[in-house]
């Protein structure tokens, strides 16, 4: 504990069980002495375990559809109420393909539904802070952050429409940021994580293979739904004021790794198998 958010005020969107990575921030940040507020869908309140969250963060849960711009709207101006003052951090971390979800490949896309991952994975972001400038709510040298994907920049196995998404989310928060940072002081980052199980992690085909990929490519190893936390309590905090319109990748090292070591050995092994098979046939 460090009290890095002592007196700051927030909202956290995405918290759905203990496995989420909002989960983990919400936990830290209580931790580190913020004041903030939940919310998420009325759905995800029904089916998740939020409440328990709140009751440990001191806290309530304002139920929000990110899509919807009457929800924003009335989340901060209830918010606002309830923290006694403007917001200082918020945190996006919301991802949702319909595509994903009913298994409909990259080449067979439903368009409602390629529509619904937009709005729901890269347009909320944009709504969240359009709401909150026009409102005004969000104090100088506020922090909003997203979460994001490496699949935003490099080809990955069934991340299917979800890449174009978190595409369009990092454009945003550039896009964003600069306006935000000219007239309000207020920085915009996205963080790209590791693949991560949770439960909107392990709705992509492949990803215990994924994980076991990136962990053995990455010279540290995956970053956790906790480690991750920890890093979006520094860009909530005063030490990382000039940090903005940034993607920062908090993986380990994967994304710039071309080739390990241990992928070569395993390389090459498979092609002396292969001419040991041929010899022996
Ligand atoms: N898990 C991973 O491997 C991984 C890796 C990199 C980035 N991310 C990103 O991290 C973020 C959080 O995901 P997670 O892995 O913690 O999974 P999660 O399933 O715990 O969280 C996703 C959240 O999005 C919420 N959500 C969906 N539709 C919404 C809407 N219309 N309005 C408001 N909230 C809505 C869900 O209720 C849920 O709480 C997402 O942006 C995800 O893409 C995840």
């Amino acid at each position: 504990m460090y009290n890095l958010l002592k007196g700051k005020k927030g909202i956290i969107f995405g918290a759905l069980n203990d496995k989420s990575i909002a989960w983990k921030v919400a936990e830290r940040a209580h931790e580190e002495g913020a004041k903030f507020v939940l919310t998420n869908t009325p759905v995800a309140m029904r089916l998740g375990e939020v409440e328990e969250l709140a009751a440990k963060c001191d806290t309530i849960v304002i139920p929000a559809d990110a899509t919807n711009v009457k929800d924003i709207e009335n989340l901060f101006q209830q918010s606002i109420a309830f923290l006694d003052g403007k917001i200082d951090f918020v945190l996006h971390s919301i991802g949702m393909s319909p595509n994903v979800r009913k298994k409909r490949s990259y080449d067979d896309l439903d368009y409602e539904y390629f529509h619904k991952t937009m709005d729901i994975s890269a347009i909320s972001f944009h709504k969240v802070m359009q709401v909150a400038k026009k409102m005004d709510v969000i104090n100088e040298w506020g922090s909003v952050l997203a979460l994001s994907y490496i699949a935003a920049q490099r080809t990955l196995f069934e991340y299917n429409d979800m890449a174009d998404a978190k595409a369009a989310l990092e454009s945003i928060a550039r896009s964003f940021g600069y306006i935000y940072g000219r007239e309000k002081k207020v920085r915009v980052n996205t963080i790209s994580q590791s693949p991560t199980r949770t439960t909107a992690g392990s709705g992509v085909k492949g990803i215990d293979g994924l994980i076991d990929f990136t962990e053995r490519m990455s010279p540290l190893g995956n970053a956790s739904a906790d480690e991750c936390a920890n890093f979006c309590i520094t860009l909530f905090s005063d030490l990382t004021k000039k940090v903005t319109m940034q993607n920062l990748f908090h993986d380990g090292g994967f994304s710039n790794m071309g080739m390990s070591q241990q992928a070569m050995l395993q390389y090459n092994k498979s092609f002396n198998e292969l001419d040991h098979d041929k010899k022996t046939e």
